[in-house]
């Protein structure tokens, strides 16, 4: 589904945000890139996370001089919301500056977000707003998670 503006989706599955708290994330996410400390790239990201119980926790990107130690927005923001007791998700927002297309997380960060499930949304923005929204299944099809571990 793309988007960009207001309206809510009469279609969309339950638990996806609508409306203001949609916005909300959003501009959470956009927010939080500014706070990126990416000084090597030079190409700042922002996430916000959506837990089940409607709290919202944003990250940045924070590289090293010791460049493979840099970590994603998105794991940033897990890692807060995780380390704060929350570990049911229901959406994530990723901004970053590109205007020509939409941010998508690196494979490393899909396969983080899968620990917590395959069934939740994630929307990739572009610079001016503009989204489309993915269920993480979609990102990371035929996965491994932490339930196959118990097959042994
Ligand atoms: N980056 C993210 O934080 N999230 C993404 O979805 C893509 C890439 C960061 C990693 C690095 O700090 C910079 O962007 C350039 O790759």
């Amino acid at each position: 589904m793309e988007g960009g503006g207001q309206r809510r989706d009469p279609a969309a599955p339950p638990g996806r945000p609508q409306g203001e708290c949609l916005q909300l994330l959003l501009r959470r996410s956009q927010e939080a890139k500014n706070w990126a400390y990416c000084p090597y790239s030079r190409f700042p990201v922002g996430a916000a996370l959506l837990t089940a119980s409607g709290e919202i926790f944003s990250g940045c990107n924070v590289e090293n001089a010791c460049y493979s130690l840099g970590v994603c927005a998105e794991r940033t923001a897990i890692q807060k919301a995780i380390s704060e007791g929350h570990t049911s998700f229901r959406a994530m927002a990723i901004a970053s500056d590109m205007g020509e297309n939409f941010i998508a997380p690196c494979g490393a960060c899909r396969q983080v977000m899968r620990e917590f499930g395959t069934d939740w949304d994630i929307y990739l923005t572009k610079a001016d707003g503009a989204y489309i929204v993915k269920r993480l299944e979609e990102l990371l099809p035929f996965s491994f998670g932490p339930e196959h571990l118990k097959e042994v």
